[in-house]
């Protein structure tokens, strides 16, 4: 199999570096380390790495190269999602690494359509008012394999010849609003202004926000929504101020077998993440900064739950969801 190229996004916004690797190994540990992040471009990753572990050490497929896959990360449930997909190809007749390579294509392929279709929907329900959207984490084109969830509307309604703005959290302590999302829309030419994620509420109170929409990385089947940590919060505020507040995912971010979002694993991260931070000095060139000195103690959950009652909907490629298990 060909190789896999990947946008390695620790190194955005200062560095576009595009890796390639035709290892699956390697793919897992840019899942892992977060090269590759975003619910649908995990799942989409994880479908390549399955292929190219197929092709190079199909004897180990089942017992090693799909727990590695699956151990990468708990809580996007893309990534399960996918390893399903692929297990299923892989124990049809006749199967073969050229079979395999085509089908992770074809999940990513997948994802694109959905997403796409997806931000139509959004799109609709976003064209209100003067659009002072809201948003939180990065859930556009480098979390979903092109288009985006939350931004995929956002981009549609640019497309359309709207003039969205957006207020983007930038979403401590790995700052994917402010690293990623920014980026991504000032390369779509969308308006942007970065604020701290404590001025969300404040400005929601102001009159300053439109609606507020997001990505998520599992819904349970009550509609329950499991998304970057800070989302909980936002959907609480949005609430208090009679504010919309709607998720967008496509519906592999379902997951049917998990009831509430009680039973969804919450990823817990490495403290080095609240510690300190990777920034560049003024020859580009990264370095590393501690902010806390290491004797303390730190919690870092990665993810928060929203309970459906504080969310307004939730749009996936079907439409407007009412949360009601499919
Ligand atoms: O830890 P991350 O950066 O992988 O978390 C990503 C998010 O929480 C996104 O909001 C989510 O995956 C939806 S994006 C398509």
């Amino acid at each position: 199999m060909d190789a896999v190229l990947w946008v390695d996004q620790t190194k955005l916004p200062f560095h576009f570096c595009v890796k390639e690797s035709k290892q699956a190994e390697d793919l897992a540990c840019a899942i892992e380390d977060m090269e590759i992040r975003g619910a649908p471009s995990i799942g989409a990753m994880a479908a390549y790495a399955l292929a190219l572990a197929y092709a190079q050490d199909q004897a180990n497929f089942e017992v090693y190269w799909l727990p590695r896959l699956q151990r990468t990360r708990p809580t996007a449930v893309n990534l399960f999602h996918a390893c399903d997909y692929m297990l299923m190809i892989s124990k049809q007749k006749q199967v073969t690494a050229a079979i395999m390579k085509e089908a992770a294509q074809h999940y990513a392929d997948d994802e694109v359509q959905r997403n796409q279709k997806m931000g139509l929907h959004l799109a609709d329900v976003l064209a209100v008012g003067e659009r002072r959207i809201q948003t939180h984490c990065n859930a556009g084109w480098l979390a979903a394999v092109d288009w985006g969830t939350a931004l995929s509307g956002v981009y549609q309604l640019s497309k359309q010849g709207e003039n969205p703005s957006v207020w983007v959290n930038e979403t401590r302590p790995r700052m994917q609003g402010g690293r990623l999302t920014a980026w991504e829309l000032k390369q779509q030419g969308v308006r942007c202004t970065i604020q701290a994620d404590a001025a969300a509420a404040w400005m929601m109170q102001q009159g300053l926000v439109d609606v507020v929409v997001v990505g998520a990385d599992r819904i349970a089947s009550n509609g329950d929504v499991a998304n970057k940590v800070g989302t909980y919060m936002l959907a609480l505020a949005a609430q208090a101020h009679g504010i919309p507040f709607y998720v967008a995912a496509p519906k592999s971010t379902l997951d049917e077998h998990c009831l509430s979002g009680s039973m969804i694993e919450i990823e817990h991260r490495s403290k080095d993440e609240l510690l300190a931070v990777t920034g560049v000095d003024n020859k580009g060139l990264s370095v590393e900064v501690s902010v806390l000195t290491p004797d303390v103690d730190v919690n870092n959950p990665a993810f928060d739950i929203t309970p459906f009652a504080c969310i307004t909907g939730i749009i996936t490629e079907q439409g407007l969801w009412t949360g009601l298990t499919t």
